[in-house]
């Protein structure tokens, strides 16, 4: 964190912000730099986007599932084409995983970025004005530059992130990220149509109140869940879920909590993805003091061997991780 120009205040552009702590990004060639931007003006697109949908025929089901069978949103797919274009446009990507599309998506082969992306995360709160988000990872390719991207580039551990982020649509438009040295939050102006510093070097409590999970699943549980579950009553501890990852897990990192997705009968292996969810949001995690784990194994550690692969989910205040971890065999 010894590199964050501080003296930068609070109302920053994030275009300054980016430009003043250059000095961070490894390398430093401005392409990073380049990326978050083009990154960000694709979020404010699919504001715009999010922010009309109920006006204009872009809500609801597209009809069709994606290559996870799951069903594809209209938005979905909005997100997914404003993303790719975005980065395809500004030119410093050379491959893009997203959960909108089975294989690598590849753009300029000169490029030395890689991007892990979950366009809009919460599809089912899309119809309904709930908070939803983007989630993003980004890594330096392994390849050599000149040739087309492989899967190696795109299945890298979590610690090999060089920034990772997420923009949540919420009652205001936040982009939220990390390049390892602190977390940053900036938030949408809308009249202005820039993201400004709103929540400088974030930082997650040790320990808090909220516990975070779809206890509908309560039956598809193995045992040690449910009983770290019946303790949180006991406690008294707060039940909050949205159902988008990206909120639930922003509001815990804010007041303190722990956000749980443990495997179930129904995804043996966990639902939500490990290359453009989980890794993205562990890495924020622990440069905010938090903590994210499958339960054994510490998120950016696992070595992924599937663009899709899907992961177990602890995530939140460190002592609420360590504790919930204690009830998994
Ligand atoms: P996506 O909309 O990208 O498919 O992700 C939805 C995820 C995540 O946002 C959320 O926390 C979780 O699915 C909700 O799952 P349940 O409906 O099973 O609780
Ligand atoms: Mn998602
Ligand atoms: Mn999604």
């Amino acid at each position: 964190m010894d590199n964050i120009n501080l003296g930068v205040p609070i109302g920053t552009t994030l275009d300054r912000f980016i430009k003043e702590n250059q000095d961070e990004f490894p390398y430093a060639t401005g392409e990073l730099s380049q990326l978050l931007r083009d990154i960000a003006l694709a979020g404010k697109i699919i504001n715009r986007e999010v922010n009309k949908s109920g006006l204009l025929d872009i809500a609801g089901s597209y009809g069709q599932q994606n290559v996870q069978g799951e069903e594809q949103q209209k938005l979905d797919l909005i997100a997914n084409i404003r993303f790719i274009r975005a980065l395809k446009n500004g030119g410093q990507v050379c491959g893009i995983i997203s959960e909108e599309d089975e294989e690598i998506i590849h753009l300029n082969q000169n490029c030395r970025y890689v991007v892990a992306i979950d366009p809009l995360d919460g599809s089912s709160n899309i119809d309904v004005n709930v908070s939803i988000g983007t989630i993003f990872s980004i890594y330096r390719r392994i390849s050599p530059l000149g040739g087309p991207v492989q899967a190696a580039d795109v299945l890298q551990k979590g610690t090999e992130q060089v920034a990772a982020g997420y923009i949540l649509y919420g009652s205001s438009t936040m982009m939220v990220y990390t390049t390892g040295h602190g977390v940053h939050g900036f938030t949408l102006e809308p009249s202005l149509g820039e993201f400004v510093l709103s929540h400088a070097l974030m930082t997650c409590p040790e320990e808090g109140t909220i516990y975070s999970i779809n206890e509908g699943s309560w039956h598809e549980f193995e045992p040690g869940i449910r009983n770290y579950l019946s303790d949180c009553k006991k406690d008294k501890l707060t039940a909050r879920y949205i159902g988008s990852l990206v909120a639930d897990y922003h509001r815990n990192m804010l007041k303190g909590g722990i956000y749980l997705y443990p495997k179930t009968i129904k995804n043996p292996h966990g639902k939500l993805r490990l290359l453009y969810e989980c890794n993205a949001l562990a890495f924020i995690a622990e440069q905010a003091g938090g903590m994210a784990t499958d339960g054994h194994q510490r998120i950016l550690e696992i070595q992924p061997h599937a663009f899709h692969q899907r992961s177990p989910f602890f995530i939140g205040s460190k002592k609420m991780v360590k504790n919930a971890m204690n009830y998994l065999i």
